[in-house]
């Protein structure tokens, strides 16, 4: 895809204020990032603080390219040289020991880093203008859902961030694979796109797929991706509406993301009728931001069928309905 003249001139900013310590949104083919050059521990140090997230949580380094990867790693593997060739550029983050280069302001004060190299034209061109790693998480306030367009980014982290880049809607919608190479068997710690199933294709061997409960992965708390209203995941749509004609009779407002929405009543607001897995995760985090500007009380979502990315919608849906 060719750069458009405004584009070329929001990554050359966005470079420049990387440059000078600054806070730069940008879009990747998952979620926004909020990006601050990582080797730059002041300037990653302002992340923490833009998102109200506590500073033990470690942060993605993004880089442009699997090239880039040697100097912020122990050793590359066989096992990430052969993910790297299967998946990057793409939705997979791989934690790896650490070299001394990266910053305790990253990784938490851990022994290991996590890397990806994003699959977004915007975000290979402004990590490369930039010319060194990019340390990002999803760039939402801590605790709320990953902002999938960059108005969600300005409307929530605003005055904080230099230069917001708009790459418009984000293609998958929720956040990248992330697998702990560290582990015997490797051990994906957030489902995504990629599957389990995929990478144990590639490193031809086992992966244990995440494991359940509260402290898989730090900072992967239960009650992350969480919109302001409630949400309660039902098994069907009869059963979504008729917990929503209770909702209505007690005055309530119910919301309703369900594959195949639609010929409802108007006891609910239908905020995503996704035609597939995959439109499920696209549209999820905005029917999230969309419930909490209608006035929607309740979110009533009838998950996805577990298989490919529909297992991690349901992760999601998991954490977002878990914990309020
Ligand atoms: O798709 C994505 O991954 C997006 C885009 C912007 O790249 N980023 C993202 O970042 O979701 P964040 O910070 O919201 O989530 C990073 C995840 C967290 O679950 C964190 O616990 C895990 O990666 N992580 C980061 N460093 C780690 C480490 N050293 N060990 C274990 N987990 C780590
Ligand atoms: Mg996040």
């Amino acid at each position: 895809m060719p750069m458009t003249t405004p584009d070329a001139a929001a990554i050359a900013a966005g470079a420049a204020a990387l440059a000078a310590g600054r806070l730069v949104a940008f879009p990747t083919e998952t979620v926004y990032g909020l990006g601050a050059s990582a080797l730059d521990p002041v300037a990653v140090a302002g992340i923490f603080a833009a998102k109200g997230r506590p500073t033990d949580h470690p942060l993605i380094c993004h880089l442009a390219s699997a090239d880039d990867l040697a100097p912020l790693v122990a050793a590359i593997t066989p096992d990430a040289a052969a993910l790297a060739d299967a998946f990057w550029p793409g939705p997979l983050t791989l934690v790896m020991h650490r070299s001394a280069v990266v910053p305790d302001a990253v990784t938490g004060g851990r022994d290991t880093v996590a890397v990806r190299v994003p699959a977004h034209p915007l975000a290979l061109a402004l990590i490369g203008a930039f010319g060194g790693p990019v340390a990002a998480p999803s760039a939402n306030r801590f605790g709320r859902p990953s902002p999938t367009r960059a108005q969600d980014v300005l409307d929530e982290l605003g005055d904080a961030v230099a230069v917001v880049i708009d790459g418009g809607p984000c293609e998958i919608g929720i956040e990248s694979t992330v697998l702990d190479l560290t582990t015997e068997p490797p051990q994906v710690l957030r489902p995504g796109r990629i599957s389990a199933d995929q990478l144990a294709h590639v490193l031809r061997r086992a992966v244990a797929a995440e494991a359940s409960g509260p402290a898989r992965a730090p900072g992967m708390l239960e009650s992350h991706y969480a919109p302001g209203a409630r949400v309660e995941v039902l098994g069907d749509i009869d059963a979504a509406m008729a917990r929503a004609r209770d909702i209505a009779e007690d005055g309530g407002r119910a919301g309703l993301i369900a594959p195949g929405a639609g010929d409802t009543d108007n006891a609910v607001t239908v905020l995503a009728a996704p035609t597939s897995p995959d439109d499920y995760a696209a549209r999820l985090y905005a029917a999230f931001r969309r419930a909490d500007a209608q006035g929607v009380d309740v979110i009533l979502a009838v998950p996805p069928p577990a298989e490919g990315i529909g297992v991690a919608v349901r992760d999601r849906l998991a954490r977002a309905a878990a914990g309020r």
